[in-house]
């Protein structure tokens, strides 16, 4: 038996999805190739040969998609845009026809009560600034703030939520460290001058929207991981402490204190000089801001090497961590998702209390959280009682960080509908709402009626 659980009246319910993962029209309305459209269609790189051409067709659905949010009582739906439908190429002036689409999208939600919450950059660089040294290169620092300049100007009358990037750890570490994701490169060092210069991107990005409007709402998302030693010896917390460098400081700190955290600086000594970093480039990157989005799926747990034992192939080098490549990430034996990613929901108490307890106090909203099952259709109803247990587990975690005195004033479940799940191509469901990829039906599943139901209570149900 569980209590019934009520939030805090102004919580803000939402669902979340990305361009590139829905919208298709790929060479519709002036859009350019980004780096996702060239990765996707060069064999081998996703599952199928996947690619985000046609996707969920979002881009010609969008009205469709909107009525589901509003009978599902969205309050907020968090979507990014399309760099290269606003900015073809990534230079010049923006595309009319790419601005329109989002102007329509974005009243079509006003119309409907549903706050929109724009994600600049999900991911999709333009493929000429790739071509030119994408991430590692400063110069695409400030392409982004020019972009995120022209994007604010045609959307700030209407959305007041701004978030400058999703995930820069997915863009840096496995966009050019591991490979795994676009450009597809592996390269460590380049790996952490991405990082620095996405984290350089957002920071004056952050300025120069401020100055626009300093009464908006303007964040970064960062994906947060538990991070646990599997024993109780030195040799795993400092894999532990390693692992939570890379996957949490390497971004917290910078952004919110100012600073890289030395012992991070010292594990990648073999791997750069940081001779990247100019005068003046921190105080940019910590701009205040005025919240914080955590995107959170799972627990780290990791160990040090076994002699003759060789990791697991997902975790094999070329890298997602530079200059900790010898680290080993363990599994507990406990449930997983389809992506083999443990559920661990009282990780997500642990990494929000965290959060506020070492980092300035900052309003705190979830921006992704949510899991992909293997769905069955039966007589068209889709009951996907996992992913309900899930999201339930979770907004417990959030209900216990808020009654613990942590500023949590949002949530928004990932993901809407099932998408492009980037290399994992559309073999991987996250939607609460069901798509038939040759009919492109709709099919709320039974999350979406059990979530409609958290939004009515504004909590959840005793059990
Ligand atoms: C996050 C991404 C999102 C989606 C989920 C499952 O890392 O931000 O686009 O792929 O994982």
């Amino acid at each position: 038996m569980t209590n019934e659980l009520i939030f805090p009246s102004t919580f803000l319910w939402g669902a979340a999805t990305a361009a590139y993962q829905i919208e298709g029209g790929a060479t519709e309305g002036g859009r350019t190739p980004s780096i996702w459209d060239t990765f996707s269609h060069t064999p081998g790189l996703t599952k199928q040969g996947h690619t985000g051409d046609v996707a969920c067709d979002h881009y010609h659905r969008f009205r469709d998609d909107i009525k589901l949010m509003a009978e599902m009582g969205l309050k907020s739906y968090r979507f990014s845009l399309s760099w290269t439908r606003i900015q073809p190429g990534g230079v010049g002036p923006v595309n009319p026809e790419g601005v329109d689409f989002y102007q329509r999208l974005v009243d079509d939600l006003l119309e409907h009560d549903i706050e929109p919450w724009v994600t600049l950059y999900h991911w999709d660089l333009p493929q000429p600034l790739q071509d030119a040294g994408g991430w590692p290169l400063r110069d695409t620092a400030e392409r982004f703030a020019d972009y995120a300049v022209l994007a604010h100007h045609a959307l700030g009358d209407r959305v007041r939520y701004w978030t400058t990037l999703n995930e820069p750890w997915c863009s840096a570490f496995l966009g050019y460290g591991s490979g795994a994701h676009a450009p597809g490169l592996s390269d460590p060092e380049a790996a952490v001058q991405a990082g620095h210069h996405l984290m350089l991107g957002h920071g004056l990005a952050v300025r120069a929207i401020k100055e626009a409007r300093p009464d908006h709402d303007l964040g970064i998302t960062l994906n947060l991981y538990a991070v646990s030693p599997q024993r109780d010896t030195a040799a795993d917390a400092d894999a532990a402490r390693r692992i939570d460098g890379l996957a949490n400081r390497f971004f917290l700190d910078p952004i919110l204190l100012g600073e890289y955290p030395p012992d991070v600086v010292e594990d990648l000594s073999q791997v750069t000089d940081f001779k990247h970093v100019r005068d003046g480039d921190m105080e940019i990157i910590s701009t205040p801001l005025s919240v914080l989005g955590i995107n959170y799926y799972s627990r780290h747990v990791v160990a040090a090497p076994i002699e003759g034992v060789e990791p697991e192939p997902y975790w094999r080098a070329p890298s997602n961590w530079p200059g900790s490549e010898h680290v080993r990430f363990v599994t507990r034996g406990v449930p997983v998702t389809d992506m083999n990613w443990e559920i661990d929901a009282p990780g997500l108490v642990e990494v929000l209390e965290r959060v506020h307890r070492e980092y300035p106090k900052l309003p705190l909203y979830i921006t992704e959280n949510g899991a992909a099952f293997v769905d069955e259709v039966v007589d068209g109803e889709v009951d996907d009682i996992d992913r309900v247990a899930y999201f339930d587990a979770h907004l417990r975690a959030c209900h216990t960080a808020i009654s613990s005195g942590v500023p949590l004033r949002g949530y928004f479940a990932w993901s809407l509908m099932d998408n492009f799940e980037w290399a994992w191509g559309y073999t991987k469901r996250f939607g609460m709402i069901h798509i038939d990829y040759d009919s492109q039906l709709r099919t709320p599943k039974s999350s979406a009626r059990w979530y409609a139901d958290v939004i009515r209570r504004n909590g959840l149900a005793a059990q």
